[in-house]
Order: structure tokens, then C-alpha cells, then sequence
């Protein structure tokens, strides 16, 4: 099965969260699948720099007014295909945002345009490469299925991924035109979208499946407290939705050869964190304790994460045995409170404001628990990342985070599944308890320990997670007879 994955982000090249994570890394799991995955990427300079041996397979108008060039090449053993447009993607820094730290005024042409591009690539529009099936990321390739239904002709099926309900790429009804659709598209049942152009909107109508990055945020955005508008859509197409885990890349996150982490160890053999926590606590000028209840934050610092939550409760969890190490960035606000915190609790709290690669790595390796107090999370990786540490997540029981950590209540210690702590709703009190419910559990080794071992048992690989898209695609594609064992 070939498919031609079409998204804004992946890594290495470029990553401003998970969606780059699962962009770089399921290709590789679907290999093992049989199936061989194209991505399709906006040309940014560091996609275009990271190319390897690119071929000019085509040249488009795909809107008026905007040309680009199609290369084919590969990157860090990736089959890429890349939309060249100096005009619309030569840009560094965050592939959204200007330097002011607002969204590029052209972003609806732009995406559109990758969108376009995949569309016309569905129906053979380039000679060296036709997909089965497109795998369409979020509402920056949303347009695509909206594309190849205005069409009209027969083309490759669209499976769109939804990685976040709360960006739905929506754009003024005069852009219509702009984005090369047909005026009869403003519709209900095209891409209208509350007197707006709605790119996820359309991409949830018109794709031939839909998937999302858990089972339990698959139910919730059918709701409307989680929907965020959508919700009625979903529900109407609850037969073609799916939800699909996350996995992650267990090379890429392996204590024992991670670059970051100062002093490598097996998983499973915990006891050897030890020196990474006190060159961490060190290393952020906190007092060296093995003793102390280290925990971490590493995030985007947004509403959606919870973290001006975590900021209020501060004074409440700090104490001179609980220390907290934020990495982080976001908006303003929140990153201005957690400065003023670490100015404030400097013997207990620091931070890190930026984004660090190097950091979100080795504070895994240090912490002993991870703090995840997200109002809703889709599916969320970086508690996966903390199972396989040996750090253990407290995280709010919402999305994705319920279905991968399990509770340390009564019943589930007794039987040695325990991974975590949740908590629900999220609110300050809820996010206090279960930070002390933690803190109560590190200081019994014996039960902690019990913990760690089980999340480094809980499978965080795409394995299982890549034969589930597998056997989507073969059957979207009616070749269910072929699905390997
Ligand atoms: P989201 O995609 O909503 O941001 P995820 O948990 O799915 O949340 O993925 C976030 C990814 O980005 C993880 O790989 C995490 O380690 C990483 N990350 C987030 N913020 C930072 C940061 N400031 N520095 C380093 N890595 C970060
Ligand atoms: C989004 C979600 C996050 C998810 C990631 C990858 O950024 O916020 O929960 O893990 O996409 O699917």
C-alpha cells in the first residue's frame, strides 16, 4: 500500500509538538506493515536543507497566482516530496508564526496550497508517483479532501488524522476564490463553517475516514463540551471515526543510548537514575537530595496544558522536600508566571523558557514524576516518553492520557498494573491531591518502585498502534483479504 501523508510538521526537520513526532515516526512503524509511506511537506528552509539528492518532479499553479516547484528527494530515510515556493514557506522559525508571534496573515494560502498540491498528487498529477490512499495531518491538509471531491474524478481515499480539535484553520468566506474552490463549496455541506471557509471542517466532511489519536478523545469530541463546534459533525459520521494511539519512536527514546541523558541506563533498572536526578537538580541549582520529590513539567505552556493551573497551585505543592523543573514554552503570560515563580520559590522551583530538545530528554531521566494537568489532550506523548524513564506521570484523566496511564488506586496496585496518577476534573484541588497522593507513594521505594516497573512494561511503541492504521487502510481500500498476520 503506498499513501502520501500530508502534513506542516516532522521531525527532525521541523516540530513544534507531537503532531512532528507522529509525523517522523509512523512512517518507519508502517513499514514493517507493508506499507509505504510518501511524505508531503511545505518547502521550509529546513525541510528543503535536510533533502538529499532532490528531483524537480513538477511544476504547478495549483491557485491562482501561486506557483511552485514539486522535489523529490529523501531526508533522515524519509521518501519526501516537497512543495517549493520561496514565497509561501521559505521562512525560518515556527512553520505558523511570524516573529511577532502571530499567525502569517497568508497561512490559509499557504496550507491550501499544500492541500491542493496532495490533491492533485491523489490524481495522478505526477507522473513518478501515485498514492492509494492520502493520510491528511490536522486542518493544514484538511482542504485536500474537499479538493478532490470539487474535482469530481475518481482518486486516491482520505484518511484525515485528527491530532487537535482546538486548530481548525478557519478563514474568511471572500477567500473562497483564492483557494481555487467552487463557489457552490460555501455550503453546509461543503466547506462552510459558521459563515466561514472551515479547512478541518471540510476535511471531517468529505474524508472517507476520520481518525483521531485516542479512542477516548474519539468519544469525547463527539460531545458537545469537547467538540468545539464539530461535535455534530462527528457524531453524524461516528461509523467512519476511529481512534488510533500514539506510539513513539523507542530508539529515539532509549535511556540507555539517548544522548541527553547524562548517564545512560537500561529500562527497567531505575535505581540507575540516580545520578542523572542529582546532575539535573544541579544543574538547575536546586539543592542535590536523592530524597526530594522531584517533579517535572515539560510542555507546551498553553491553556490546553493546564499549566496556568499548575502555576496557581505552586505555593500550595512546594515544599523543602518537592521540587518542580518546568521546560517550557508558549504564551506570554505563562511563561512571564513561571519566571516570577522560579524568582520566588528559587530554592524550589526553575525553569527552563524555550524549547530544548536536550532538556524534554534528560528532565525524563531525572524527575521522578511528570506533571500533565491538560484540560483536554488528544492523545499526549510525552507520559509515554516518562513510562519508559522510569518517571512516573500524574496527569488529569482526560483523552488520550486515561487510556495510557493507569491509576495507582487500591485495586489496580494489588494487581501490579498501577502506572500513575490521574485525576479528574482538572481543577487546582484535584491537581494538589494527586500531586501529594505521588508524593505519599515516593516515599514508600517499595511501592514506587512497583510503578516504574510497570510503566516500563506498558508498551509505548507504534507496534500494535501502526497494524491498527494498517488494517484501516486495507480496508478503506477494500483489500481487507490482505491484512498480514
Ligand atoms: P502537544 O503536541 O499537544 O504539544 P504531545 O505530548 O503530543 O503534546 O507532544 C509534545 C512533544 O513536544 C513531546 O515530544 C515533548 O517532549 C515536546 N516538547 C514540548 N515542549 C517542549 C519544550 N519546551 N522543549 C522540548 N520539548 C518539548
Ligand atoms: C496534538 C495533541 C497531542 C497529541 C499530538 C500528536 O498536538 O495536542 O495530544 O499527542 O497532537 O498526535
Amino acid at each position: 500500500v503506498q499513501v502520501l501523508s500530508v502534513a506542516s510538521e516532522m521531525f527532525p526537520f521541523v516540530k513544534t509538538g507531537g503532531l512532528g513526532d507522529v509525523v517522523g515516526s509512523l512512517p518507519v512503524a508502517l513499514r514493517a506493515e507493508g506499507v509505504a509511506v510518501t511524505t508531503l511537506l511545505p518547502g521550509y528552509p529546513a525541510v528543503l536543507d535536510a533533502l538529499e539528492g532532490p528531483v524537480r518532479v513538477a511544476e504547478m499553479t495549483p491557485l491562482p497566482g501561486v506557483e511552485i516547484a514539486l522535489l523529490e528527494g529523501t531526508a533522515a530515510g524519509h521518501h519526501l516530496l516537497v512543495v517549493d515556493s520561496p514565497a509561501l514557506f521559505r521562512r525560518k522559525g515556527n512553520p505558523y508564526l511570524g516573529p511577532d508571534g502571530a499567525d502569517w496573515p497568508d497561512n490559509g494560502v499557504r496550507f491550501a496550497t499544500l492541500s491542493r498540491v496532495a490533491a492533485t498528487i491523489a490524481q495522478g498529477g505526477v507522473p513518478a508517483y501515485r498514492p492509494d490512499l492520502v493520510l491528511a495531518h490536522d486542518w493544514q491538509a484538511g482542504l485536500a479532501a474537499a479538493y478532490l471531491h470539487y474535482d469530481g474524478h475518481p482518486a486516491a481515499p482520505v484518511v484525515h488524522t485528527i491530532h487537535n480539535i482546538a486548530f481548525q484553520g478557519r478563514f474568511p468566506a471572500q477567500d473562497l476564490e483564492r483557494f481555487g474552490l467552487p463557489p457552490h463549496a460555501f455550503a453546509m455541506d461543503g466547506v462552510e463553517y459558521h459563515g466561514d471557509i472551515g479547512f478541518l471542517k471540510a476535511g471531517l466532511h468529505f474524508a472517507t475516514w476520520i481518525t483521531t489519536v485516542s479512542p477516548t478523545y474519539a468519544r469525547e469530541i463527539q460531545k458537545p463540551e469537547w467538540g468545539m463546534g464539530l461535535d455534530g459533525l462527528l457524531r453524524s459520521r461516528s461509523d467512519r471515526l476511529v481512534g488510533i494511539l500514539n506510539g513513539i519512536d523507542t530508539d529515539d527514546w532509549n535511556p540507555a543510548t539517548d544522548p541527553a541523558v547524562l548517564f545512560p541506563y537500561h529500562v527497567g533498572d531505575f535505581r540507575a537514575r540516580r545520578p542523572n536526578k542529582r546532575a539535573f537538580q544541579a544543574e538547575f541549582g536546586l539543592r542535590q537530595d536523592p530524597d526530594v520529590f522531584l517533579l517535572g513539567l515539560v510542555s507546551r505552556l498553553t491553556g490546553q496544558k493546564g499549566v496556568d493551573i499548575l502555576a496557581d497551585v505552586v505555593p500550595r505543592i512546594l515544599d523543602d522536600r518537592t521540587q518542580l523543573v518546568v521546560v517550557g514554552s508558549g504564551e506570554a503570560a505563562m511563561e512571564q508566571a513561571f519566571v516570577r515563580l522560579s524568582r520566588r520559590f528559587s530554592d524550589r522551583l526553575a525553569c527552563h523558557i524555550g524549547y530544548s530538545e536536550q532538556l524534554g530528554h534528560r528532565l525524563q531521566a531525572a524527575a521522578d514524576s511528570l506533571l500533565i494537568p491538560s484540560r483536554f489532550e488528544p492523545c499526549g506523548l510525552t507520559q509515554l516518553c516518562a513510562s519508559r524513564y522510569g518517571c512516573v506521570p500524574i496527569a488529569s484523566r482526560v483523552g488520550g492520557l486515561a487510556d495510557t496511564i493507569i491509576d495507582a488506586n487500591a485495586a489496580a496496585m494489588a494487581c501490579d498494573a498501577a502506572t500513575g496518577f490521574l485525576f479528574f476534573p482538572t481543577d487546582p484541588d484535584t491537581l494538589v491531591a494527586a500531586i501529594q497522593r505521588g508524593g505519599a507513594m515516593f516515599r514508600d521505594p517499595d511501592r514506587w518502585s512497583h510503578l516504574q516497573r510497570n510503566g516500563a512494561r506498558y508498551d509505548v511503541s507504534w507496534g500494535h498502534k501502526a497494524r491498527e492504521y494498517a488494517q484501516l487502510f486495507r480496508r478503506v481500500l477494500g483489500r481487507n483479504d490482505a491484512v498480514s498476520p
